[in-house]
């Protein structure tokens, strides 16, 4: 991975938690009270997603300001400095759009994203810890990956899932260098992609996901390094061995293909024990499994993770 040392980030002066929640809750209000056509022109015309349930999975921690998430991303598909896909990616089209659904399934499935966004969304406040050594608290919109999973019903050979990231040059310039193999892929085991906490997100902060952080879909799982959540996707490949991820491709010795956040075994070029939460300026300690243990240990009783890390 190219590393750069993270430039400091001015903390939250843009749109601070409690003026988001406010704003949530005059559009809940006003929706349920039949005046949506008083909102102001701008609200009418937002992205804004409706019908956001509010979920069990809510990280106890300041959220991370808007502007922070949606200004230092890492989505070399644009760019690779952190503030790069913001600017770059401001026009790319996410319409049309699909998601296509194969490999060792008895039904393949090509999903449309305007039925995904159908689906029954709920916010969810996941913690992101980048192998880069900073994290950010999200609110995340979305639905659990096993909802498709099991419309498309795993055959029992299939033991892994694989994602894909679009491949189009024109429309993702940063696929004109070879900076990774493209298009990028990543992977799961089968039980970490139906894991409950797995997420198929379509937005954040109660609006349809910003282009620089993986529109209109991507893959969230929140115990494992951010490398891990696959952006901008089009296909969901069910196969019976590991998929090599564009990272292992890239270098082999540095990720793994589970990659759980794991404060004991340190990057071979750094120290993955302490991490710099965006927007404060002492370092907190890391957490096995990104602090979801209780939910996604057992997955992995009796294995070596110093070996399959
Ligand atoms: N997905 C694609 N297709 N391309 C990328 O470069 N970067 C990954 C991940 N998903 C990346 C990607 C990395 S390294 C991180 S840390 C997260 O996206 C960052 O997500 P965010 O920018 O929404 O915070």
């Amino acid at each position: 991975m190219l590393i750069r040392r993270p430039a400091d980030i001015a903390p939250s002066e843009i749109t601070d938690q409690t003026i988001y929640r406010q704003r949530r809750n005059f559009i809940t209000g006003a929706a349920a009270i039949g005046v949506s056509a008083f909102l102001p022109t701008q609200a009418t015309a937002s992205t804004k997603l409706p019908n956001i349930k509010k979920s069990a999975y809510q990280v106890n921690e300041a959220l991370t300001p808007f502007k922070d998430v949606t200004t230092y991303n890492n989505f070399y598909e644009f760019s690779t400095d952190k503030s790069g896909p913001a600017i770059i990616a401001r026009n790319f089209t996410t319409r049309p759009w699909t998601v296509t659904v194969d490999g060792l399934v008895h039904k393949p499935m090509t999903f449309d994203i305007e039925d995904l966004l159908k689906f029954s969304l709920e916010e969810r406040v996941y913690r992101l810890r980048c192998v880069e050594g900073w994290s950010m608290v999200i609110p995340w919109l979305g639905f659990s990956l096993n909802e498709i999973l099991k419309r498309v019903q795993p055959t029992g050979s299939a033991k892994y899932v694989e994602f894909t990231t679009l491949l189009d040059p024109e429309r993702m310039p940063g696929q004109r260098y070879p900076v990774l193999n493209w298009p990028y892929v990543e992977g799961l085991r089968l039980d970490e992609a139906q894991h409950p906490l797995t997420l198929l997100a379509l937005g954040l902060y109660g609006e349809v996901l910003p282009n620089q952080n993986g529109a209109p879909v991507r893959i969230v799982t929140p115990w494992k390094y951010g490398f891990k959540s696959t952006k901008s996707i089009v296909r969901i490949r069910l196969v019976e061995s590991p998929p090599v991820s564009s990272w292992m491709r890239a270098a082999p010795s540095e990720y793994g293909f589970y990659s759980n956040v794991n404060p004991d075994v340190d990057h071979p070029r750094w120290s993955q024990a302490r991490e710099r939460r965006i927007g404060e300026f002492l370092k907190r300690k890391t957490l096995p499994f990104n602090g979801y243990g209780d939910q996604v240990a057992s997955m992995y009783a009796g294995m070596d993770l110093k070996k399959y890390f």
